[in-house]
């Protein structure tokens, strides 16, 4: 395994296996790497001949700057996991490398980035869509690999695609979870040892919407979960939306492919999850 610190370089070496008819599969991460990040490395070493994994914090997408302060950052343990996993190449390149100048750039991924975290966290999907687009340039990849976790992230990232007539393969992983229903999350050690006992109610209460749909309209269990939710956390939203346009529904007949997608602040731990909902 070997890592780039520039584009050129990476470039270079990319170019080589291109050569040599190798396909290319891509993981971009923000690093602080966990079960679920590698669970997308493996998907794309079992599809790909050469796997890339970027790590970059990329502050354009951060609209928190305690956030962006607090974010860990692990790499000679990230390079660890990704040697274990059998990656191929890390990208690891500074800010100065990956925006020289100013970002100006504006997406428009309508009514997509208006709900959820595009409506909570103002201008993180256009930072996102600016370094993956940028990443995407890079790598040049046959096939890039996402979580559902960030599932709005995801449906972005396919909107990007077309925006940009990108010739990528967009994949998606399933989401990676603690023993206790808690997702994987970088941001996950940030919690204290009390609050992490409690983090696991936003899966459990995921489940308590999936189990009660029979009985309750969507606008009842979204407000019942959004109380549950008060108890320990504060909670951002709790919206049950269609899959593919993302818009909330009131009445399952509006869908479907129902998913319940969660944001709660437990201390100072902004924490996303979702789940596809069973009809
Ligand atoms: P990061 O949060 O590091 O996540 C990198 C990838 O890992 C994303 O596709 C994310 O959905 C996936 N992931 C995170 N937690 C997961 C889990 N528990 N199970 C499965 N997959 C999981 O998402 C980003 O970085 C950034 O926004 C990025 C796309 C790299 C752009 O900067």
């Amino acid at each position: 395994m070997k890592t780039y610190n520039t584009i050129k370089e990476l470039q270079k070496e990319l170019e080589v296996q291109k050569q040599k008819g190798k396909t290319i599969g891509f993981v971009p991460t923000m690093g602080a790497l966990h079960a679920g990040h590698i669970s997308l490395v493996h998907q794309a070493r079992a599809a790909c001949d050469i796997v890339v994994v970027s790590i970059f914090v990329n502050p354009i997408q951060f609209n928190n700057p305690e956030d962006l302060d607090k974010y860990p950052r692990t790499f000679e343990s990230d390079a660890t996991l990704l040697e274990e996993a059998t990656c191929d190449y890390i990208f690891y390149p500074t800010v100065d490398e990956m925006y020289p100048e100013k970002v100006n750039q504006k997406y428009d991924f309508g009514l997509l980035e208006t709900v959820m975290e595009g409506a909570f966290r103002e201008g993180h999907f256009n930072g996102v869509g600016v370094v993956v687009n940028k990443l995407f340039e890079i790598v040049n990849a046959d096939q890039a690999f996402f979580g559902k976790k960030d599932f709005q992230q995801l449906a972005i990232i396919r909107r990007l695609v077309e925006i940009e007539k990108l010739p990528v393969k967009v994949m998606a992983g399933e989401t990676m979870r603690e023993c206790d229903g808690l997702a994987m999350s970088s941001r996950n050690v940030r919690l204290t040892e009390e609050d992490r006992k409690f983090a696991p109610e936003i899966f459990s209460t995921l489940n308590w919407v999936n189990e009660n749909m029979g009985n309750q309209s969507p606008t009842e269990l979204m407000e019942e979960a959004m109380k549950k939710l008060s108890v320990h956390f504060k909670p951002e939203y709790f919206q049950i939306v269609d899959g593919l346009t993302l818009q909330k529904i009131n009445k399952w007949e509006d869908t479907n492919y129902p998913i319940a997608c969660v944001a709660a602040n437990l201390g100072r731990v902004r924490l996303i999850d979702n789940l596809e909902l069973n009809r």
